[in-house]
C-alpha cells in the first residue's frame, strides 16, 4: 500500500509530498473537519480560501465567528463550524495541537475517527484510521461477512491488523485513496488494485457484494 500511495497518492492541499516532513497539524485538523460529511471536491476552493486568510490555528480562533460562519457557507453542517472556533481557541489557549489521540479527542468536534486521522496523518503515531472508503476496502479484503454497521468492530480490528508501525498516517490515506479511486463502491477496478491477491472478495468472484448489504 505504501509503494501504491508513492506512485498514486491524490495531490491534495492538505498533504505532504510523500516522504516529506509532517504536514501542519493545523491544516491536518482543518481538513479533516471540512471532510466529515462533505466530498474531496467540495472541500477543496473551501479549504484554500480558509489557509489564505486564517494561516494559523491561532488566526482563526482570534477570528470573530460572523466571519467563520460566513466563510463556512456552501459546507453545511453548521455545528462543525462553531465546534471549529471552539477548537481553534481551545488550541491556541494551549499552546499547539495534542500531538496523541486521545488528547485531541477531548477537543470539540473532533470524534474517534477525526483523531485517529489526525495523529497518524499530522504526528505520525499508529492510529486505526477507519472511515467509509477504509472501511469498504477492508470488508472486501477480509470478505467480512456481518454487514455495517454491525461490521465495525471486526474492520477496526482487521485495520489494525494491517496497519504499519511506520507511516501509518501515509497507510491510512493510501486506504483512502485507494477506496475512492479503485475499490469503488460499484465496479471496483480490481486489475488495478495492489491488493487484489490478498483480497478475499477479489477471489470470491464478487468483490462488489462486500460489504455485506442488509435487505431493506
Ligand atoms: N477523507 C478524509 N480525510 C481524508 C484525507 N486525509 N485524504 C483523502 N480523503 C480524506
Amino acid at each position: 500500500m505504501l509503494a501504491w500511495y508513492d506512485a498514486h497518492a491524490r495531490d491534495l492541499p492538505w498533504r505532504a509530498a510523500p516522504g516529506t516532513n509532517a504536514p501542519d497539524p493545523y491544516r491536518v485538523w482543518l481538513s479533516e473537519i471540512m471532510l466529515q460529511q462533505t466530498t474531496v471536491a467540495a472541500v477543496r476552493p473551501k479549504f484554500a480560501a480558509f489557509v489564505a486568510r486564517w494561516p494559523s490555528v491561532e488566526a482563526l480562533a482570534a477570528a470573530p465567528e460572523a466571519d467563520l460562519m460566513a466563510a463556512w457557507a456552501g459546507l453545511g453542517y453548521y455545528a462543525r463550524a462553531r465546534n471549529l472556533h471552539a477548537c481553534a481557541r481551545t488550541v491556541a489557549e494551549r499552546g499547539g495541537f495534542p500531538d496523541t489521540e486521545e488528547g485531541l479527542r477531548a477537543l470539540p468536534g473532533v470524534g474517534a475517527y477525526t483523531a485517529a486521522a489526525i495523529a497518524a496523518i499530522a504526528f505520525g503515531a499508529r492510529a486505526v484510521v477507519v472511515d467509509a472508503n477504509v472501511a469498504r476496502v477492508v470488508a472486501r479484503v477480509f470478505a467480512i461477512s456481518r454487514p455495517l454497521p454491525g461490521a465495525m468492530p471486526d474492520l477496526r480490528d482487521a485495520t489494525d491488523r494491517i496497519t504499519p508501525d511506520t507511516r501509518s498516517g501515509d497507510f491510512a490515506q493510501a486506504m483512502m485513496d485507494l477506496g475512492s479511486s479503485v475499490c469503488t463502491p460499484r465496479a471496483p477496478h480490481c486489475l488495478a488494485c495492489p491488493l487484489a491477491e490478498d483480497c478475499a472478495a477479489y477471489r470470491s468472484g464478487d468483490p462488489e457484494g462486500f460489504p455485506i448489504k442488509l435487505a431493506k
